[in-house]
Order: structure tokens, then C-alpha cells, then sequence
């Protein structure tokens, strides 16, 4: 092993036809649904996500068995209600250049759904999971110059729980290496030691195996570590051992991965085509480079045990986690880099520190994201194995496909430092059975020979049938969703010793909507199977759910109810709240109630707004930052003034006292106590509504005030103001920042994210404006999408023009390719109003 301080240099040595070319096949494909008309697009793609709304798209008359429903209703919104079902053909040129001898491959990160490919009238292949990656031999398919790509997509309906989306709706990759002996992109592998004892130094091993495909005998290789710092450390010549080059380093001080320092360090391993001398050194001629690949790591270890539960680099700590669906709200399935990394930044701001890819094979581009930003992640793969779900769902090919799917999962994502867990099932109908048991043990076994570094679980929601056959005793992670009442009695039949949240409370809520009583319910009078049924209450409904943050399902509960488990009991690990994100789908409690279309599960709503439940969140997990959020807002018309207004107050102050005032008068004092909405949230629930100003004066525990918010009756609406977030913007994406506008990468991908609100003279939000607003982008950009967080909004997408919900709604504009400013211009017609923001392009 050599330290080095630049070795780039050295590596670049004469090459025949070149270097490794991996090519993102974005744009100038041909895209139709019958063959007949095509259009030009680009990739990712999701071509259902326009619209329009219609509740014929997937009607389905079913009982959702795994929600307690027996008899069999029709569920209108259930996948989201947009046109998704059917066939799609997407079609593009690609070059191959003239003197190219070597591989020819096609990388896919998923296409939904069951993608066959076809390169130049050939059939090249065809996967079966549309959330799957999957690779293609195309070398014996391609010719010198140009070729043809063709790739046919069907989705059947009732084949998914939620909007799966439609199309190639993340990246494809030509990649093409000079020769047959290549580095493997998949199976990189890397171990991580801590503190290794070195001359007496307390010292990191770290080992990266990269797999070399037809490793001819002797071609020597050569494994580079370069740390966050730019210093290179050189491992040459590598060892070879079953195929795979061997980097083996032993680190000083080494910088370790975790969410709150996610350093990468970058691995670069290059093939030479000479022999393997050990005698010769770096500098010598080791013959002309075949191939070379650069990729990022983390330095980390992962563990879960009995006596520490779950830690990462050996420092116990429970995952404060939520679930994630893969759609991007009114991006739809399109995967974007920008929107990701809104997403994480979202929930990194909430104290987050978790994911899970509820419930499928996540984006490699998410995953990115993950490693940069410090978000760890449960990677899963199914939602159904043998026993169907829903009727057309992946149970069709279960038995074929699935250790395929499981292994393209597992070999594609095992060099990401974010990945600590794998799930290889959400609420499997097989739970309870022993063939349940033997796939647990298998799908688990085929990880483990793939990873031996990372733990296997499973979300279980029959905890007592799941023990039972021994399933859950099989898992290295029992996980189970919901139910913390069985919490205990599962453990003390648990030999691990220790089990996981897998999905929590599934609380629902709409932005800005209060509902009086202020009292927790499960929603079951919505829900025409369950027993508390009351039709008048499905008549009369408006489609939303109260922010106030007490509303649930027969089978959910409240944040609240996880955290007395969390908190109190060392043997549970952490948990995945289900959901961060509103997701399109799933309607539930308004699953019979048109037009309910997406959930209300999510912290954020489909705009990624925060809803009141960021903060109550905010206020348990980020201990870095002050959090005191006041609800309801305090804009009400007259049928609620000297009504009883009951006000929550969320806060990270420990052992906070607080004093609420309207209007200067004193309200009272709160501080935490026992009881079901006592031990997270301070509440006054006699609180009689007038107009003016809310106050909260929050003390520590002696006393001492550390903080305060005040909100205030909205006055008439004055102007529309604008808020823009960029992956460069060094605020968060929260709205209300007040900070500068930041540029947007001229890469025809990139989004600014515009969050529009209307508001009184002082910049008080209106909270209950609906006003129409138009969009139109002018210069070096396009209006992509608008969302408001309404989940019964028909509008679509894509139209330059919505109505505010809850006085709020984010614009998305994309950058063009060239440099340049581009121009949003939001009017309100009605009122008369326009406001204007420019965004730098380059
Ligand atoms: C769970 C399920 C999720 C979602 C959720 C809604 O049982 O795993 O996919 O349906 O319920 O509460």
C-alpha cells in the first residue's frame, strides 16, 4: 500500500478506442401509447402524471383485506386516479462509434412496468418488477453508427396498492467498455473495522472488493482510496481473490459516514491491460488502461444486537425514520435529482435521520442522495410474495423472479454507505404460514450471501400469527407495523431481544384544515365495512382531515402513542412513520369518497409543505434547533368567534412551562404531564376564539422564558409572495425563509421550487384563500408542475394554472439547458394581483 498524494495522473495511460463511456439516455425519445402518434420526450418520464383526473382510471370494487375490510366495496382514488393502465413504447437513437470492439450495456433503473427492450428489431430482454434496475448484454445486438432502442411497457390495473406511475420513469444508461474484462459496476463490496490497532494507533481497516468480469490471469489493477480531504491512498497492484479486486486500507483518524457527518470517501479502481509484476511500481509502464470507474463510499459499520440495539459505528442510537412512497407528488414517478434532495432536506430539517422505500426497489439516484446528504435507508423490495394483494400485483411473478429481483436489489445498491438494512417485505399475506417462514429464511439467506454486512427484516402486521409460525424469530430485525399495544408481549417471545417500528402511526391530516371537537379518532364512521360506520358522515364529508393532528385509522394510532414506546423501552430501535410525504393513492379515511385521490398520511403534504405534525415531530427528534409551533391559525370568520378554539403548542423545550395569552390575556399555564396527548404536546382546550393575536411565551423548567410565537388574524389579502427553493440554496426548503433566490444548474433537469402564499400587508398568511392563480415562465426555463396539497383537487399537474389551498402552493419550473434568467410570473386575476421572480439559470 502507497500513500500518494495525486494519482490521477499517473492513471491516465494510452487507451485503444478510449475509456469507459457511460451515457444517460435522456433526451429525443420517441414516446406514444398506440404506436401511432409519438411525441418527444425526455427521460425520466411519467406520462400519466397530466392527467387528466378521472375516477374510471382503476376503479376498483374490492375489500382491502390487510385494513380489516370483509366485504368488498368500490375504492375510486385507490391508485391515484390518473391514466396509468395500459400500453406505452418509447423509442431513440444512440451512436456506437466506429472503431468500438469491446461491452455493450444497457442500464435501466426501473421502467414501469414490465419493460421489454429491443436494439435495432432484437429482442435484448425484458424485466418483470417495474421497480427494479436491471442490466442488458446489448453487445452482440450493436453495429458501428447508429442504432435503434425500443421499449415496450404495459401496466395491468389492479396491480398496485398506490400510483405506481407509467413509463421509463428513472435513468437509462449506455454504458460501453473497451474490452470483454471490465469492472463490474455491481457487487462492490466494503467492510469497515473500527479501531484497528496499528503501532500502537487506534486505526480504521477498510476494504473495498470490486468485481472484475473475465478477469483474464495476471491484469493488474489498481484500487485507490481518496478521502474527504483530496488525499489519495493507493493500493497496488490489488490482490485478485474469486474474481474481485481486493483494496484493503488501514485508515488513521478515518472519517466516519453517519447522517450528521456523511463524508464520502471515493474509491477509483483502474484496469490495466499489461502484466501483473509485483516488482514493478506505480510509475512504471503496467501496459494501457481497459478500463476505470470512480464511485463513492462511506466509511461505516453496521450493527444490531441484544445488548445495544441498533448502532452505527459502534454508537447505539433508535432510527427516527419515516416511509416513503416513490412518487414526487405532482412530479408524479419521474425521478429528479433536485426533488430528492428536497425531500431529504426536508426531513433532515425535522430531525429525520431515516428512510424506507416503502414498499419497493429504490432509485440509485435517490440513493445518491441519501449518501451525500446523511440520510440512512431501509432498502425494500416487495409488497406481496405468493399470496396476492391486489389482483394483478407482483404475486404474478413472485416465484419467478423474485431472488432476481432480490439479487439486482442487493448488487446494485451494496457500495451505498446510506443502505443499513434491507427489507425484503411489507406485510406479507404468507405471514402466519410456514411458508412464510421458509421465504423469510430464504429471501434473508440469498441477502446475506450477497451482504454479509448489513441486517435482513420485515414489516409484520399479524404480530401474534407472524411469532407464531417463527417468522418473526427468523428475522435478524423483527419489524412490526403498528399496534405498540402488542409491543411487549412480542418482545418477551423475541430471542433477538430487540424489534423494530417497522411502519408507525399513519395519523392523517390536511394542511391548514382544523376540525372541531378537538377529539382523537379512528375515522372508521368513513368506512362503510367497519363497525363505527355512519353513512351521514360519507355523505357529508369534504375529502380532508383535522391538522390538529388526532385523526387516525382502526388499525393506526397518534405519533404520540409510538413515542411512549420509543422513549421508554431500550428494546425498541427506532421507527418508520408511515408516511414523510403525502403520496399519490391511498385516499384512507376517504377511500369510498370521490374525489379523494392521494393520501393524508404524510407529515408534509404532496407539495411538500409542512403540515403541523413536521413541527410535532420537529419537536421530538431535531434537538439541535428550537422548535415552538403554535395551531390552529387565527383567522376565523365570525361562526367562530367566542367559540372554544382549542391551541396546541409544540415544543423541544425540556421540561417546558408555557403561558398562553389572546390578546394579552393569560390563559393559562401548561407543561408536559401523563396522558395520551399530555406527554408531547402542551394544549389549551378551553380557549374561546377572538380575533387578534395569539401568543405563547415558552419557559424552561425553572421558569426562565427561552422562547415565544405570536400569530395574528390575517388582515385583507395585500400580495402573493414568493419563496424560492434550489438545490444551491443554502436555506432550507421550508417556506417563510425570507432568503435570497438561488441559481438553478443549466442541465435542463434542474427545479426551483416556488412556494406561492397569499398574505395580508404584514406577510400574515391567509390561511383559508382558494384564489385561482395562473403561471407563466418566461427565458431560461419551463413551468413543470404546481401542487397545492389538496387531495381532492382535480386540477391537473401540469396546467399552468391552480387554485391555492390553505392560502398556499408550490410552482415547479425547470431550467433550460442554456444559462440565462428565467422569469415565473404568478397572477391572481380575481383580485388583481401579480408578482414577478427571477431565477439565475447557469
Ligand atoms: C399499512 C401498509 C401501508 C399503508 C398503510 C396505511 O398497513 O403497510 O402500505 O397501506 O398501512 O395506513
Amino acid at each position: 500500500m502507497k500513500r500518494l498524494l495525486t494519482a490521477y495522473v499517473l492513471l491516465i495511460a494510452a487507451t485503444a478506442w478510449g475509456q469507459r463511456q457511460e451515457i444517460t439516455l435522456t433526451d429525443d425519445w420517441q414516446f406514444s401509447r398506440d404506436r401511432q402518434s409519438w411525441q418527444t420526450v425526455s427521460v425520466p418520464h411519467d406520462w400519466a402524471i397530466s392527467g387528466p383526473f378521472d375516477k374510471k382510471w382503476d376503479l376498483q370494487k374490492v375489500a382491502i383485506e390487510q385494513n380489516g375490510e370483509t366485504e368488498a366495496t368500490e375504492k375510486s382514488g385507490r391508485s391515484g386516479a390518473l391514466p396509468w393502465i395500459g400500453e406505452g413504447h418509447y423509442k431513440r437513437k444512440f451512436t456506437i462509434p466506429s472503431d468500438f470492439s469491446g461491452h455493450a450495456e444497457l442500464l435501466f433503473d426501473g421502467a414501469m412496468a414490465e419493460p421489454t427492450v429491443y436494439v435495432n428489431g432484437q429482442e435484448a430482454g425484458y424485466w418483470a418488477y417495474g421497480y427494479n434496475t436491471f442490466r442488458l448484454d446489448i453487445t452482440r445486438l450493436v453495429k458501428a453508427g447508429e442504432n435503434r432502442l425500443e421499449v415496450d411497457l404495459k401496466n395491468l390495473e389492479e396491480s398496485s396498492r398506490w400510483y405506481p406511475g407509467a413509463g421509463i420513469y428513472r435513468p437509462v444508461k449506455l454504458i460501453l467498455t473497451p474490452q470483454e474484462t471490465r469492472i463490474d459496476n455491481w457487487g462492490i463490496t466494503t467492510t469497515t473495522e473500527l479501531h484497528w490497532k496499528e503501532k500502537g494507533k487506534d486505526v480504521t481497516k477498510f476494504v473495498v472488493e470490486v468485481p472484475i468480469i473475465n478477469a483474464g490471469k495476471g491484469k493488474p489493477v489498481s484500487v485507490s482510496l481518496i478521502t474527504p480531504d483530496g488525499e489519495n491512498i493507493n493500493c497496488w497492484p490489488a490482490p485478485m481473490r474469486g474474481g474481485k479486486a481486493i483494496g484493503s486500507f488501514i485508515i488513521p483518524n478515518a472519517k466516519l459516514w453517519t447522517p450528521e457527518t456523511p463524508y464520502l470517501y471515493k474509491v477509483m479502481v483502474t484496469l490495466y491491460d499489461g502484466n501483473s509484476d509485483k516488482n514493478k511500481k506505480l510509475h512504471d509502464d503496467f501496459g494501457k488502461v481497459i478500463d476505470e470507474k470512480t464511485f463513492n463510499v462511506g466509511i461505516r459499520t453496521v450493527r444490531v444486537s441484544r445488548e445495544h440495539g441498533f448502532q452505527l459505528n459502534g454508537v447505539t442510537r433508535k432510527l427516527r425514520g419515516v416511509c416513503l412512497h416513490h412518487d414526487l407528488g405532482p412530479l408524479g414517478a419521474a425521478v429528479n435529482k433536485a426533488a430528492l434532495i428536497r425531500q431529504i432536506k426536508i426531513l433532515k430539517d425535522m430531525g429525520c435521520d431515516a428512510i424506507r422505500t416503502a414498499h419497493n426497489m429504490p432509485s440509485q439516484m435517490q440513493m445518491d442522495v441519501c449518501d451525500s446528504l446523511g440520510m440512512m435507508v431501509m432498502a425494500e423490495s416487495f409488497d406481496m410474495w405468493i399470496s396476492p394483494k391486489c389482483k394483478n400485483g407482483y404475486a404474478r411473478f413472485f416465484n419467478e423472479w423474485a431472488d432476481k429481483d432480490i439479487t439486482n436489489l442487493v448488487l446494485a445498491n451494496l457500495h451505498h454507505p446510506s443502505i443499513v438494512m434491507w427489507s425484503i417485505g411489507n406485510e406479507i399475506p404468507e405471514q402466519g404460514r410456514e411458508q412464510g417462514r421458509l421465504i423469510s429464511i430464504r429471501l434473508q439467506g440469498l441477502i446475506h450471501s450477497l451482504d454479509p454486512t448489513r441486517p435482513v427484516t420485515q414489516g409484520m402486521d399479524h404480530a401474534e400469527s407472524s411469532i407464531k409460525c417463527g417468522m418473526a424469530q427468523a428475522m435478524d430485525v423483527p419489524g412490526f407495523n403498528y399496534r405498540v399495544h402488542k409491543y411487549q408481549k412480542n418482545i418477551e417471545q423475541l430471542p433477538q431481544g430487540f424489534l423494530l417500528g417497522s411502519e408507525t402511526a399513519s395519523t392523517v391530516s390536511s394542511r391548514g384544515v382544523y376540525k372541531f371537537p378537538v377529539v382523537p379518532n379512528d375515522n372508521t364512521r368513513f368506512a362503510s365495512w367497519a363497525e363505527g360506520y355512519d353513512p351521514k358522515a360519507i355523505e357529508t364529508a369534504d375529502g380532508q382531515c383535522s391538522s390538529y393532528d388526532v385523526e387516525y385509522c382502526s388499525w393506526s394510532n397518534l405519533p404520540d402513542d409510538d413515542w411512549v414506546w420509543q422513549d421508554d423501552k431500550d428494546w425498541v430501535i427506532g421507527e418508520f412513520v408511515w408516511t414523510g410525504f403525502d403520496y399519490l393513492g391511498e385516499p384512507t379515511p376517504y377511500d369510498e369518497y370521490w374525489p379523494s385521490r392521494s393520501s393524508y398520511f404524510g407529515i408534509c403534504d404532496l407539495a411538500g409543505l409542512p403540515k403541523d405534525r413536521f413541527w410535532l415531530y420537529r419537536s421530538h427528534w431535531n434537538k439541535k434547533e428550537r422548535t415552538i409551533h403554535l395551531l390552529p391559525h387565527w383567522t376565523w370568520g365570525k361562526d367562530r368567534k367566542g367559540q372554544v378554539t382549542p391551541v396546541f403548542c409544540y415544543t423541544d423545550v425540556p421540561g417546558a412551562q408555557a403561558e398562553l395569552f389572546v390578546n394579552g390575556k393569560s390563559q393559562g399555564w401548561r407543561q408536559f404531564s401523563d396522558g395520551r396527548l399530555n406527554r408531547y404536546r402542551l394544549h389549551w382546550d378551553e380557549v374561546k376564539y377572538e380575533p387578534g393575536e395569539l401568543k405563547v411565551v415558552v419557559c424552561d423548567a425553572q421558569k426562565k422564558p427561552v422562547g415565544e410565537q405570536i400569530i395574528r388574524t390575517a388582515g385583507k389579502p395585500h400580495h402573493l409572495q414568493l419563496d424560492v427553493w434550489t438545490q444551491q440554496s443554502s436555506h432550507s426548503p421550508l417556506p417563510f425563509e425570507g432568503t435570497g433566490v438561488s441559481p438553478l444548474y443549466a442541465d435542463g433537469q434542474d427545479l426551483a421550487f416556488v412556494t406561492v402564499s397569499l398574505v395580508d400587508k404584514n406577510g400574515t398568511l391567509v390561511p383559508d384563500a382558494a384564489d385561482q392563480l395562473d403561471f407563466k415562465v418566461e427565458g431560461a426555463g419551463a413551468f413543470r408542475a404546481v401542487c397545492n396539497g389538496d387531495a381532492t383537487s382535480l386540477e391537473p399537474f401540469t396546467q399552468p394554472t391552480m387554485k391555492l389551498f390553505s392560502g398556499q402552493l408550490v410552482v415547479v419550473v425547470q431550467a433550460a439547458k442554456q444559462a440565462g434568467y428565467l422569469t415565473l410570473t404568478v397572477t391572481d386575476r380575481q383580485r388583481g394581483m401579480k408578482e414577478k421572480v427571477v431565477i439565475p439559470v447557469g
